[in-house]
């Protein structure tokens, strides 16, 4: 099958990344560039594999979190349904078979919290590698924009870990932030998103549970060294 690192050199996907790239760049958005996608490919092909899912929906988990923004090329709307729309013909003249096409155009399609459903593995892990991105990395040029939420949130926050547990059935997101933000701040802006992880978690099989600074915002935890709040 195609690998991820086939399709990192393809040029029409990399033209595209970088097109959205720009684009959301001068419309304030934080990165949606390498580091995003690599960020959301490498989670995505994690929980498939940690919870022992086959090599090829891994590595088409990888695939799905390199692409998914290629739609914000066009426009930021509907970008999941665009990219969805794009990605077709360019995967299948990569040499990528109609089943693999298919499963990666589905999950890109719906990866956006306001119009996507979750309805295969791919799909799930993408979705919550995707929204569980927040970190100080992703600001601009290090350069915070005090004015903008989103800057202060992810300039706040200093450490991201997704783990998925199998034996608790938990899959856990555990931020550390300073106090340049607040954790309504965060819920402010990424409930949406959360509600999208728990959704996505479930079809996996699992809960999703967001700990920041040491409490569960979201779900009573079986381990006794998160709290609850
Ligand atoms: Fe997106
Ligand atoms: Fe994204």
């Amino acid at each position: 099958m195609i690998t991820l690192e086939e399709i990192k050199k393809n040029e029409s996907i990399r033209a595209l990344i970088k097109a959205g790239n720009r684009y959301l760049e001068a419309l304030g958005y934080t990165d949606h560039g390498p580091r995003h996608l690599s960020y959301v490919s490498r989670i995505s092909s994690y929980i498939l594999k940690a919870l022992g899912y086959s090599e090829r929906e891994i590595e088409l988990a990888a695939i799905a979190g390199w692409v998914h923004d290629v739609g914000n090329s066009i426009n930021r709307h509907d970008h999941g349904p665009n990219g969805a729309v794009m990605l077709f013909p360019i995967l299948k003249e990569a040499g990528m078979s109609i089943t693999d096409v298919v499963e990666i155009i589905t999950a890109v399609g719906n990866h956006e919290e306001q119009s996507g459903s979750i309805s295969s593995a791919v799909s799930a892990a993408l979705v919550i590698a995707d929204k569980s991105d927040a970190h100080k990395s992703r600001v601009r040029n290090g350069k915070p924009d005090p004015t903008d939420v989103h800057d202060r949130v992810n300039f706040s926050i200093h450490q991201n870990d997704v783990t998925v547990d199998r034996k608790t059935r938990l899959i856990r997101q555990s931020l550390v932030m300073d106090h340049s933000s607040s954790v309504l701040e965060y819920l402010s802006i990424y409930m949406p998103r959360i509600i999208m992880c728990e959704k996505a978690a479930a079809f996996l099989g699992q809960e999703f549970q967001l700990v920041i600074n040491g409490h569960a915002v979201n779900n009573q935890s079986p381990d006794p060294q998160v709290s609850a709040t």
